[in-house]
Formats: C-alpha cells, sequence, structure tokens
C-alpha cells in the first residue's frame, strides 16, 4: 500500500539548486502562506554531489577594477561556442553577484585578499579573474551556508535516503513523484502543487569521470519517460584534469592560480591550442588539445592503468601558496598516488565532469513539455536544467553560480505560483502509482532468477561510451556505440536483481539507475551523431567546424519506445553575433 505524503512543494534533489530554492520560498514566505517543502534526496542532504565543486564561481564583484557584466556576458557566450540563449546569459550574469553577497551574509568564508575584500582567481575563458572562492572546496562551504540558514526555518522536511522512480503529469499538470524510501523498501508518492527537479548531471555514464557515483541523471529519466524533451544531450563536458587512473577532480583554480600543463617532453602544449590563454582556454579547448598530444603519440603512460596522460605541474607555485589556495588537491595526490604536488607533477587527464544539456526549461526554469507550452507546476534548476546559459560548452565556475541564481529564480517563480494556486486540491493519481508499484516490485524484484546483471551492463556501457562518445567523436565510434546501447537496453529489459531485500537495496536502486542512465546514453550518442559538425564540447573527427548554417540550433529530443525522437530550434542571438572562437 503506497503512502501519500502531501507537501505544496517537492523538490528532487538536494544539491546547491535544491537548497537555493528552498531557501528562497522560505524567504519569501516568512510564514505568510505557510507553503510546506519537501526535499527529497537518495543520498544524505550534505553528500550530495554539490559539495565536491571545488575551484570557485562567477560574479561581477569589482566593476571599478575592470569587470563588468558585458564583458561576463561575452566570456560566457563565446565559450558556450554561441549555444548559449543570449537573453538567458545576460539575466544570469546580472543576478549572480547578489548571490555571492547573500552568501556572505549566512556565513560563506570566501578568500580574502589583503585590502579585506573578497579575493577572485582566474578561470579558463575569462578575460577577468572573476571566481570567487573558498579554499579549493568551495562547493562544501556553499553547501554548509545553505543548509545551516535553512534550518532557521521549520515548514520544510528533509527525506534523505528516497529514490525517485518516475514523476506524474496528468493534464499537463504536475501531480508529484514517486519514490521508495530506501531504509523500509516501501514506495512512497510525494504529492505536490509544485515539483522541481535539480538532482545533478550524468558523469557516471562514462568510466573516467570527476563526478560521484551517485551522478547518474535520474531527474533526466525521470523528465525523458514522462514525456518531456531533453535539450543538447550531445554536449558533455570533459575537464581536462582529471587524476589518473580515476578522473578525480584536480581543479581548474590549479591553472588559474598559474600551473601549467605538460606533455611528455616536458613541454607547455597549450602554446600551439590557445597561445594567447594557454592553460586558461576555455575546457573543450584544452581537452581537445590533449587528447591530440596523446593521439601524436606526446604524452606518458600510467604504469598502473595504462592510460596515456598529460601532467599537471604547480611546483613553481611553491608549498606555501599550495597549502593556503589549494590544499585539497595536495591532499587528493597524496592520498591517492603518494605524490606531493608541490615537489612532482600530477598526472592528468580528460575526465568526464558536466551536462550542458537537460530538461528543457523556459528562462524561468519552468519545464516545457513542447517548443511552447510548459508543464503547469513543474520547475527544474543546477545541472539538471537547460536553461542553456551554457550552450556547447560551459566555462569553469559558470556551474555552482548557475545552481544558485536559477535555485533563487525558480522558488520567486514557484512562491508565485502558490499564492494563486495553493488551495486547489490534486487528486492522488492511484493507478498511475499503482502502475509504477507493479513495475518495480512485480516487474524488476519479481524475477526470482536468471537474466542479465546490472553491474555487468553498467560496465559495459561506461566502456562504450569512453571508448566512442568522449572528446572526439566520428560517425563510426557513434554508430558503433548506438548498437551497442540498443543491445544494452534490450539485455536490460531482462534485468535481474540478486538482492530481494527490502530494506537499504541498492541492488535494486542501481538496476533502476541503470534503466534511466541507458535512455540518456542513447539520447547523448544519437545527438552527437546526428549533430554533423564541431562545436564546443562535441568534436567530431569528420566534420571538423562548426557550422552556424545548419547547425546554430539547440536538439531536442523525446522518448520513444523505439528510440529519441530529435527536432532542432534556433538558439536565440541578442547582441553578440557568433565569430570565429580563437583564444
Ligand atoms: O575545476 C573546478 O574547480 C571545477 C569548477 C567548475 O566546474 O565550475
Amino acid at each position: 500500500m503506497t503512502e501519500v505524503m502531501d507537501f505544496d512543494v517537492v523538490i528532487v534533489g538536494s544539491g546547491l539548486a535544491g537548497l537555493r530554492a528552498a531557501l528562497q520560498i522560505m524567504k519569501n514566505d516568512e510564514g505568510k502562506l505557510g507553503i510546506r517543502v519537501a526535499i527529497i534526496s537518495k543520498l544524505y542532504l550534505m553528500r550530495s554531489h554539490s559539495v565536491s565543486a571545488e575551484g570557485g564561481t562567477s560574479a561581477v564583484l569589482y566593476p571599478e577594477e575592470g569587470d563588468s557584466m558585458e564583458l561576463y556576458a561575452w566570456d560566457t557566450i563565446k565559450g558556450s561556442d554561441f549555444l548559449a540563449d543570449q537573453d538567458v546569459v545576460w539575466r544570469f550574469v546580472n543576478l549572480a553577484t547578489d548571490e555571492i553577497r547573500l552568501l556572505e551574509r549566512i556565513g560563506l568564508p570566501w578568500n580574502r585578499r589583503e585590502d579585506g575584500k573578497i579575493e577572485q582567481r582566474w578561470f579558463g575563458g575569462l578575460s577577468f579573474p572573476r571566481a570567487t572562492y573558498a579554499q579549493d572546496k568551495s562547493g562544501f562551504f556553499m553547501m554548509r551556508a545553505l543548509y545551516d540558514t535553512l534550518l532557521r526555518y521549520d515548514n520544510w522536511e528533509r527525506f534523505d535516503e528516497y529514490f525517485v522512480t518516475s514523476m506524474v503529469i496528468e493534464g499537463g499538470k504536475f501531480k508529484g513523484f514517486t519514490a521508495i524510501e530506501l531504509k523500509t523498501g516501501k514506495m512512497v508518492f510525494f504529492k505536490g502543487k509544485a515539483g522541481i527537479i535539480a538532482t545533478g548531471g550524468n558523469g557516471q555514464l562514462w568510466r573516467i569521470t570527476a563526478t560521484a557515483s551517485s551522478t547518474t541523471g535520474d531527474g533526466y529519466g525521470i523528465a525523458y519517460m514522462a514525456g518531456l524533451p531533453l535539450e543538447d544531450m550531445e554536449f558533455v563536458q570533459f575537464h581536462p584534469t582529471g587524476l589518473v587512473p580515476k578522473g578525480l577532480l584536480i581543479t581548474e583554480a590549479a591553472r588559474g592560480e598559474g600551473g601549467y600543463l605538460i606533455n611528455a617532453e616536458g613541454e607547455r602544449f597549450m602554446k600551439r591550442y590557445a597561445p594567447s590563454k594557454m592553460e586558461l582556454a576555455p575546457r573543450d579547448i584544452v581537452s581537445r588539445a590533449e587528447m591530440m598530444e596523446i593521439a601524436q603519440g606526446r604524452a606518458a603512460t600510467d604504469k598502473v592503468s595504462g592510460l596515456a596522460h598529460l601532467w599537471i605541474d604547480l611546483r613553481h607555485l611553491g608549498k606555501e601558496k599550495i597549502e593556503k589556495k589549494l590544499p585539497m588537491i595536495r591532499e587528493l595526490g597524496l592520498k591517492n598516488l603518494g605524490i606531493d604536488l608541490a615537489e612532482a607533477p600530477l598526472p592528468v587527464r580528460p575526465t568526464a565532469h558536466y551536462t550542458m544539456g537537460g530538461i528543457r526549461t523556459d528562462i524561468d526554469g519552468k519545464v516545457l513539455n513542447d517548443d511552447h507550452g510548459s508543464v503547469d507546476g513543474l520547475w527544474a534548476a543546477g545541472e539538471s536544467a537547460c536553461v542553456s546559459v551554457h550552450g556547447s560548452n560551459r566555462l569553469g565556475s559558470n556551474s555552482t553560480i548557475e545552481c544558485l541564481v536559477y535555485g533563487a529564480i525558480v522558488g520567486d517563480g514557484i512562491y508565485k505560483y502558490l499564492e494563486q494556486h495553493r488551495d486547489e486540491d490534486t487528486a492522488f493519481p492511484k493507478e498511475r502509482v499503482d502502475l509504477e508499484e507493479n513495475r518495480i516490485f512485480n516487474g524488476i524484484l519479481g524475477k526470482e532468477s536468471g537474466g542479465e546483471d546490472v553491474y555487468q551492463i553498467k560496465n559495459e556501457l561506461k566502456d562504450t561510451m569512453e571508448s566512442n562518445v568522449h572528446v572526439y567523436r566520428t560517425e563510426e565510434g557513434l554508430r558503433t556505440a548506438l548498437v551497442k546501447i540498443q543491445e544494452l537496453k534490450k539485455r536490460y529489459r531482462n534485468i535481474r536483481v540478486d538482492d530481494h531485500r527490502p530494506t537499504l537495496n541498492y541492488n535494486l536502486q542501481h538496476a533502476l539507475e541503470l534503466g534511466f542512465m541507458l535512455e540518456q546514453a542513447e539520447v547523448v550518442t544519437m545527438g552527437a551523431y546526428l549533430r554533423k559538425e564541431s562545436r564546443g564540447a562535441h568534436a567530431r573527427l569528420d566534420y571538423k567546424v562548426r557550422d552556424d548554417q545548419h547547425w546554430l540550433v539547440h536538439s531536442l529530443a523525446w522518448y520513444t519506445p523505439e528510440g529519441p525522437q530529435f527536432k532542432y530550434i534556433p538558439v536565440n542571438i541578442t547582441m553578440w553575433k557568433p565569430v570565429a572562437r580563437v583564444y
């Protein structure tokens, strides 16, 4: 018997975007309507992947020193390889500053300059050192400040370790989410007048990734399977400095503070690819350069994993500066490889890091169900949304600030919505929830023996994506990947869950995540196969140049049982005409 939890707002995801949205709703309300908010997460709240954000978050703080909104917008749009919607970028950059100030007021210990003002540092693709930071633990401190502040309010509840399996939309209106309470194994329906999807990205589709094992893109899966379009999913960011072999993040701030990238010949190879910006070119360009160095035989090889890699060298910065500004990555090198980066370079290569695409929303974060109409009562924010700030390549330091800016925008939107809709009664969609219960408990968990192993399929998927849907792509590689994904999807229909216990059944959770992952992998790969140009993070060896005449468009993908169906819509260009992108 499904338990029903009734809230005004149900937020899925307890990272920066989800917490910021909740805080905005609380701040708007201050007891006026008594809005009740549920924050659901498959993790403990403070284990959300946002805590792993390292190097910094951008905003214009010092116009008197040469920065400006125009410059910030231009950097973001040029960085996006002109695929970002420019009205969205303009709104975004203008709201970022207030978010940095808000976090300062609620207790975030930003690093300080000698004059006592907030310190900022360089990141790739910036024209001004605009990344505000707290050592190299910026995400953790942001999460802590937001969470501590939320504790002042008592009209929200957290539901840690609930895995959301689907979303119910009826008659174009959001109704709620089905979830499994991991502690008991019971199905729960979170009924809401408004919902937010803020579940982060899907880095776990790849073998080498900077993302936590929880980063399986569940929000994309939930929306896609509910019939909503995903936008620009072919654009996946590979961060240039993933620690070999696993891909753990060595923050871009290491280069922002002056670190070098060198090849096996000890050469700063970025001079060949981005002579004016060098190591501080945007990530797509640096990752392409690294893969070129590897392809052309100028890389080193890791003795244990056999992986080709480059080096990041910080020795010239000195121990004192490293300890003051980058202590965590020093610890990462020491703990994982026994290498002290103050004394020796670290082996790095591109690592899956960020999903530029996502659930299609309008400029207010409202989820769209086709090119025009929105789903009544449903929003998305942060990495799970594609509001189109980042286009085909996000600038480093623009992710956490997007979570904050869009968390706030969505929180405001929901509050206004509830002023009108709070008293509407929403019926419990019993039939739909029964179907979901049947799918999971009889369909997946009911199988006693035989069938396909979850982890085998997941491993094959990761290897396929790593080999064929990476920094450089070709028609042949993408076709190979599509055939494999379709085979894995077929095998998934016969999946087996070995653990049948109700309590903390991670085997079941992983099986459900895998279902979402396979669907997303197909969208990413098909989108990349269809896009016959190179733009930002999508680099095709067989279509080497950007083609604005045919491909200055966003992709939209809808679920069908036969595979994703694609459609393309124009990019919103306002002030900044696309030009050649040289750094
Ligand atoms: O390299 C980093 O610290 C990552 C930052 C980001 O992705 O914005």
